[in-house]
């Protein structure tokens, strides 16, 4: 019987436990066994396996986090880190390994292939969305959704006072969070990481919005806009915003949180499995992804390092709704 492991990796997201299971019911569905590693490749140096079977995958697809726990690790990124992970993978028998996370985590896991022959496939999990190879990645509908939630509760109490509110979502070097969940929520104004501008652009559409007749304004911003994030933008505005009673709001880690939308949790089913298949075909160092519908098989090393493109008619709609 043929023995895989599976981790989970970097930031967490809704809908890694979908993944997690889908991964364990496949496998066995294939006839191998699986091993859970807990804590990421943190957990694989250090051998923190666990030995996972078919019951213990209920009722967890509905959870957010990772029941495997999730790890940023700085030994996984030395050599002797890797080749310490390699040795527990040999010592336990376990011939492949599944990959639940973002760029970091794939990164780190082409090497760890290339180095020591071990078959990985990645499952891209990250709410940034910002994967080569996929539509969309496994958490990211879940943090729309939160942020857009949170998002129209602002909306509610900026009415209340005719205010000016600069929003923070999630997304580090991406601005899929932003511009999705800015159209959402009717946004005023999308500030992206993708979409160049200056501080004296920004202030002469705002303040074009602002002379318009308005309730509110809402601005979202995204984390890694070059603007420096909504705090660092307040301070750039500075006096001659006052007037509009400005706030700030970071909506931060809860987007992270939360139960998966049904729109995740199917994904995550569909590419755990994929993952296993893909393991049972002789593929490695390969993410599996859904595009245009449809599964599909992405070298490991073309998933990361450039830039996934946002969709540009999404900023150009934003502009003629706002
Ligand atoms: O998961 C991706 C992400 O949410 C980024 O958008 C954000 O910058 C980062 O994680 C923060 O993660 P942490 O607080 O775990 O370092």
């Amino acid at each position: 019987m043929k023995k895989i492991a599976v981790l989970t990796s970097g930031g967490d997201s809704p809908g890694m436990n979908a993944a997690v299971r889908a991964v364990v019911r496949s496998a066995i569905h294939f006839n191998y066994s699986v091993a859970g590693v807990r804590f990421g490749f943190k957990g694989l140096i250090e051998g923190d396996f666990i030995e996972l079977s078919s019951s213990d995958m209920s009722g967890i697809i509905q959870i957010g986090g990772t029941i495997l726990k999730s790890a940023r690790s700085q030994e996984f990124l030395n050599e002797e880190g890797r080749a310490e992970a390699a040795r527990q993978l040999r010592e336990k028998g376990i011939e492949a390994l599944i990959v639940i996370g973002g760029d970091g985590t794939f990164q780190g896991a082409t090497l760890f292939s290339q180095e020591h022959d071990v078959t990985v496939v990645g499952v891209p999990a990250t709410i940034d969305n910002d994967l080569i190879g996929t539509d969309e990645t496994i958490g990211y509908d879940t943090a729309l959704n939160t942020a857009m939630d949170a998002i129209d509760k602002i909306r509610d109490t900026a009415d209340a006072h005719d205010r000016l509110f600069l929003i923070e979502v999630m997304g580090r070097d991406s601005g899929f969070i932003a511009l999705e969940t800015g159209i959402a929520s009717g946004a005023e104004l999308i500030l992206l990481p993708e979409t160049l501008k200056n501080i004296d652009q920004i202030k002469s559409t705002l303040k074009e919005i602002l002379s318009s007749h308005r309730r509110s304004t809402l601005v979202v911003v995204a984390e890694g806009d070059e603007t420096g994030g909504a705090l660092k933008l307040s301070e750039q505005l500075g006096d001659d915003f006052k007037k509009y009673d400005m706030r700030v709001s970071i909506l931060g880690h809860i987007q992270r949180g939360g139960s998966p939308t049904a729109h995740d949790r199917v994904l995550a089913s569909r590419l755990g499995f994929e993952a296993v298949q893909a393991i049972h075909e002789g593929h490695s160092q390969v993410m599996v992804g859904v595009v245009n519908h449809r599964a599909k098989i992405t070298p490991l090393k073309m998933t990361f390092g450039r830039k996934k493109e946002i969709n540009f008619d999404l900023v150009e709609l934003s502009k003629v709704l706002r």
